[in-house]
């Protein structure tokens, strides 16, 4: 999909950074490109973006991001083709998730295209800090928060939103093992579970540590409720191949309804592969196991697009799987899946858009 850039007002860095970085030893996310986008929310209006260089913002530390969590984020990814092209993935997708999850913290609407041709202005301006198809891609992260200064509890009147942008190398996550916990949920009914403020990640830090400490990389979450059915993989929607049947948990507003999730459904179904949205419970994962059925399990997000488990353990139950190498749906959704994002194959699905960057900044 091409469409032209929308320009906002831009004040380029004087001091840019782009020629310290190596690109060929990318760390993931803590390396920060020349330039970000802010827009302005107050009186009841957004003010026009602006794209400046990327660096400290002066705030109050009684702002209600910082008090009671008023603050929203996406993560998406930019990535470069073999001829060059600029390509994001499914930008529109993330800004109404974007929406979801501020309308759920009653902060107002932000307007799509600050998201999407402000994304699209950002990357023209550091199109040089996407890396080359071979070294990486462009993480970006847009964040939505309130810099109301009154400490009443009340839904902002002042936001900010803010994208900026993380060059990251190659993410090839090595295989998993995963412990499968009770002792912490992550989500539960009429909670926000299936959205993203920043208040659903901090809690999880300590299942995870813990989880890290026994030897694991990651915790399964299970529901909120009888803490029996699975529902996600750390930050990742989680997938089970049984058979010859590919179960994930349904959306039923305890999940986060991630965008890979959704593009791996699309092309497990374009591989004619039965496909089932629906609960499944840690006693079926371990009856499936014991009979031979459960043939695969892979985790889906945007860092690592699909990433292959090959352990999980719950309680004394230790449940390994087959190598990678035997496996015939998980590599093959991903390999699809990478070749449709960085435009090695057509993308019959209109995900990716087109960046304009001109012909002499090339
Ligand atoms: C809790 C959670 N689940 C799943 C995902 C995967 O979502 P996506 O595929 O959009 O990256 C993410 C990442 O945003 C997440 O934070």
């Amino acid at each position: 999909m091409r469409a032209s850039a929308e320009p906002f007002a831009v004040e380029r860095t004087q001091r840019s950074r782009f020629s310290t970085i190596d690109f060929s030893n990318l760390p993931f996310g803590t390396l920060f490109s020349d330039h970000m986008l802010i827009a302005e929310y107050r009186d009841g209006r957004w003010r026009e973006p602006k794209i400046k260089p990327y660096g400290p913002l002066t705030l109050p530390p009684n702002i209600s991001a910082l008090q009671y969590g008023i603050s929203v984020f996406e993560g998406l990814k930019a990535h470069r083709s073999p001829s060059g092209d600029i390509l994001i993935f499914r930008p529109h997708d993330n800004a109404r998730r974007l929406n979801r999850s501020g309308g759920r913290l009653a902060m107002p609407v932000l307007p799509e295209h600050f998201f999407v041709e402000g994304l699209r202005t950002l990357l023209t301006l550091d199109h040089q800090w996407v890396p080359k198809s071979e070294q990486g891609s462009l993480y970006i992260r847009p964040t939505f928060f309130s810099v109301d200064t009154s400490i009443r509890v009340k839904p902002a009147d002042e936001y900010l939103f803010v994208i900026f942008t993380c060059p990251i190398g190659a993410y090839f996550s090595a295989p998993l093992e995963v412990l499968i916990t009770d002792d912490y949920v992550r989500a539960f009914p009429g909670g926000t579970g299936d959205v993203k403020p920043a208040g659903n990640y901090a809690p999880t830090l300590i299942a995870e540590q813990n989880a890290r400490n026994a030897g694991f990389h990651h915790v399964v979450w299970l529901d909120g409720m009888e803490r029996r059915f699975i529902e996600e993989c750390g930050v990742m929607n989680i997938f089970f191949v049984l058979g010859d049947c590919v179960v994930t948990p349904p959306l039923t507003g305890t999940i986060l309804g991630g965008m890979i999730r959704d593009s791996v459904l699309t092309l497990l179904r374009e591989m004619n592969l039965r496909v089932e949205e629906r609960k499944f419970s840690v006693d079926e994962l371990c009856e499936a196991h014991s009979n031979g059925a459960l043939r695969e399990c892979f985790g889906t997000g945007t860092a690592a697009t699909v990433s292959h488990i090959r352990r999980l353990h719950y309680k004394d139950r230790d449940l390994k799987l087959p190598d990678i190498e035997q496996r015939t749906v998980g590599p093959r959704v991903r390999e699809r899946l990478v070749n449709i994002m960085t435009g090695r194959e057509p993308d019959p699905y209109g995900w990716t858009e087109l960046v304009e960057v001109s012909a002499s900044a090339h």
